[in-house]
């Protein structure tokens, strides 16, 4: 399958290949019906559907169509699609903020598989088609809160996790569902090398209670800013919990795994002391090296950068409050 080579720069029009771009337009193309695999792209129908669509060669995305769901709407001034998709924690590219939108941009998204197994009557198996064509793709625009105490307001695009996990019958043993990202270090340079990628073990590794993964503010994402997801930001699907530290937003998953005993995860794996596996946002419990009492929200001070502002208990998501109601937070952080 077609795909660009990793570069040192961000992508711009000229360095991206004839190649993918070529492949981007024959997906959309192919999945509204118009032509055959085979069609020529530089019919006059062909280009006009393109642009009408508004692909970005810059991060091989395109276009996805969508509602929004007036439900979930934080009232927060939204991040800028630039901030969001070039300071990015995705230790599979390199460490540094700017690393995985350098090195990401290699990743092969088409063909995807993700299978859905473990505690359920039905195993599910979706490809890179399924994961855009099984389910309504909603616009939810939610606070997303780092552990390392910044935070950014994203427009998500995708479909409650509760629709996937419902198609495939959970069985009476379910109890937790277990994420795992993508294992491919001939792309990830950052499971190639511990140095790279941070001293992880890869397949970097998720987890949610079963009711959690069950809340309807539970989303799995295609895409933000109306586009699908660009490589950095967890292509092509990954995990958004908005009332948890970032860490759980598990990247380009592979395989969600039903099962009965509590999962491990990467960060808790590394370092148990600073990183729980219930990772809820809470101002009242700091982390050992800094207080989360406040977070920076970056890009909301003009040219000054981030103001500062206080960190709400969930992330402002209080409507999760009652699923913790007899659990110690400072114990199960
Ligand atoms: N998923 C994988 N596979 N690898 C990672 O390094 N980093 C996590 C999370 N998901 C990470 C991951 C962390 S620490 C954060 S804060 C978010 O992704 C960042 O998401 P963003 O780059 O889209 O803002």
């Amino acid at each position: 399958m077609a795909k660009l080579k990793t570069v040192d720069q961000p992508l711009t029009e000229n360095n991206v290949t004839s190649e993918s771009l070529f492949k981007n337009r024959r997906n959309i193309l192919k999945s509204m019906g118009f032509v055959g695999a085979g069609a020529l792209l530089t019919t006059p129908q062909s280009s006009t559907a393109f642009s009408l669509f508004g692909d970005d060669p810059q991060f091989q995305t395109r276009a996805l169509p969508h509602k929004k769901n007036s439900n979930y709407i934080a009232s927060d001034a939204i991040t800028s699609e630039a901030k969001a998709t070039s300071y990015n924690n995705f230790y599979e590219f390199g460490t540094g903020k700017d690393d995985p939108k350098d090195n990401a941009q290699g990743l092969t998204v088409d063909p995807w598989s993700l299978i859905v197994d473990g505690e359920v009557e039905k195993p599910l198996k979706l490809d890179y088609d399924a994961l855009y064509n099984s389910f309504d793709i909603e616009e939810r625009i939610y606070r997303f809160r780092c552990v390392e105490a910044w935070s950014m307001v994203i427009p998500w695009l995708g479909f409650p996790l509760h629709k996937l996990l419902n198609k495939a019958l959970p069985t009476s043993k379910a109890r937790y569902v277990a994420f795992e990202t993508l294992y491919r270090p001939e792309e990830m340079p950052g499971q190639k090398s511990r140095f790279v990628g941070g001293g992880i073990d890869y397949p970097y590794v998720e987890g949610l209670r079963l009711d959690e993964a069950m809340h309807p503010l539970t989303l799995m994402s295609v895409g933000l800013y109306g586009k699908t997801l660009p490589p950095q930001n967890g292509a092509p699907i990954r995990l958004v919990v908005p009332w948890k530290y970032g860490f759980k937003s598990i990247k380009s998953v592979v395989r969600i795994r039903l099962t009965s005993t509590q999962p491990a995860n990467t960060w808790n794996i590394l370092q148990p002391r600073e990183y729980g596996f219930y990772a809820n946002v809470n101002p009242k419990v700091s982390h050992p090296r800094w207080s989360q009492a406040t977070e920076r929200r970056l890009g909301s001070g003009g040219l000054l950068g981030s103001q500062r502002i206080a960190t709400q208990a969930f992330n402002g998501y209080s409507e999760v409050a009652s699923l913790y109601k007899d659990l110690d937070l400072s114990k199960y952080f």
